[in-house]
């Protein structure tokens, strides 16, 4: 059997103003993108593009959005972004978001990524608009006990690496934040909704940042280089960008469509990730890009040991699935297949990119294939992989 899971969800945001903070980042353009499709009125606040090439640029969505170049640790300025908006709901994405980067500038990391939510946060609060906001923090945030089990929304909180602590810090004040200001038993008094959402390794065309696996993979397979691997065995719920963007959008309509006592049963943390089949190593993801790219080869070389890398982590998305209906849809060769596929249309097209809309149509024909495509069910799911943890639906209940 098998479950669409989203029909129609995402009708809600047709003529709602929606501002993106990180939106000329990774996820933030495809997010832009896709609200764009949706019918939105979507609005931007961001730091520019941290890559070049950039997927912000080639889409060319400056010229679709009312956007501002600001920074998140200047709470004036996002109070004034926000006034001026006044928007339906905000999905926050701006931060520091790379692991190795935080490890070179962690009081950077730490002050964008916990400032940049708390200030959001207090904008909100000072201007006094009733919103719903949906927070992105990280798979990252949990305390890493290298176990096979994927880690629930009430495991323990933690990182050994500067990044993955600003993101357990930050779901530490998104929770003191909702608890002391936006309480969801008051929502009717407040207007807020808050909830957020803690997405695995996502993958997919456009991303360029450097020390990520994939984007070195096609940096390396483009210059006929051996892809160096230094954790060939390190275990990541891997997934499309679309994978989590669906569920963040998912949340988002039931923070936006709930009346104000039913929102307050989806203002929490929530997992987005792949099924547990898609938990591949290292190894397997590059020699699956290798085989979709259609040459190629890698070589193991000495990890940096001043930077730790965890060698296990899981998701557990029974949460997701029981309280938002919300399921992945594409399996681990799909994601690489898409990935790739994206990939070389941009180099195909290279000489064109600047003069034609060829990406843009590209990009949007991989989003409608996305909401078109079906999810499996965990019925199915059980019967092909009984490791699978869809059994919990009663923890979950209101
Ligand atoms: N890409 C992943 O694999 C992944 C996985 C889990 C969580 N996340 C989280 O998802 C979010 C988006 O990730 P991404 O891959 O698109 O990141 P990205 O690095 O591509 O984009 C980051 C965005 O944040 C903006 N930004 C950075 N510092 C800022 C500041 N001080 N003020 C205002 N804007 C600032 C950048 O301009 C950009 O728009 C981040 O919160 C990231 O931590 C990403």
């Amino acid at each position: 059997m098998e479950t669409s899971g989203s029909s129609g969800i995402y009708d809600i945001y047709k003529s709602k103003k929606v501002l993106i903070t990180g939106h000329t980042g990774f996820k933030g353009s495809w997010l832009t993108l896709w609200l764009k499709e949706l019918g939105a009125r979507v609005f931007g606040y961001a730091l520019d593009p941290p890559t070049n090439p950039s997927l912000f640029e080639l889409l060319d969505l400056e010229k679709e959005i009312d956007h501002e170049i600001g920074d998140v640790r200047d709470l004036e300025q996002l109070k004034k972004c926000i006034q001026r908006v006044k928007p339906d709901i905000i999905f926050h994405l701006a931060a520091q978001s790379l692991v190795g980067k935080s490890y070179e500038e962690p009081l950077e990391t730490i002050h964008v990524n916990t400032f940049g939510t708390v200030n959001l946060l207090e904008a909100v609060r000072q201007v006094g608009l009733g919103v719903a906001i949906v927070l992105i923090t990280s798979d990252k945030c949990y305390e890493n006990k290298e176990w096979v089990f994927g880690y629930r929304e009430t495991d323990t909180l933690g990182g050994h690496d500067p990044y993955s602590a600003s993101k357990a810090a930050t779901e530490v004040l998104i929770s003191s934040w909702r608890n002391s200001f936006f309480n969801p038993d008051a929502i009717k008094e407040h207007g807020v909704r808050v909830a957020s959402a803690r997405a695995g390794n996502v993958i997919g065309g456009g991303d360029w940042s450097k020390n990520r696996i994939v984007p070195d993979c096609i940096r390396d397979l483009q210059n006929h280089t051996f892809i160096s691997v230094r954790n060939p065995y390190s275990t990541r719920p891997w997934q499309h960008v679309l994978e989590p963007l669906s569920g963040y959008l998912q949340l988002g309509a039931k923070l936006l469509g709930s009346s104000s006592e039913d929102a307050a049963f989806f203002c929490e943390a929530f997992n987005f990730g792949p099924h547990v089949t898609n938990n591949k190593n290292v190894k397997e993801l590059v020699e699956e890009i290798i085989e979709s790219w259609g040459s190629g080869s890698w070589k193991w070389i000495s990890p940096d040991k001043a930077n730790y890398e965890s060698g296990l982590l899981n998701l557990s998305i029974d949460k997701a699935y029981h309280k938002l209906g919300w399921l992945p849809k594409w399996n681990f060769s799909d994601t690489i297949a898409r990935t790739v596929e994206w990939y070389q249309t941009v180099e195909s097209h290279q000489k064109f990119l600047h003069e034609s809309t060829m990406i843009r149509d590209f990009t949007i024909k991989q989003i409608r294939a996305h909401q078109a495509a079906r999810s499996i069910s965990p019925q199915t799911l059980l019967a092909q992989e009984p490791t699978s943890n869809f059994l919990t639906k009663q923890f979950y209940e209101k």
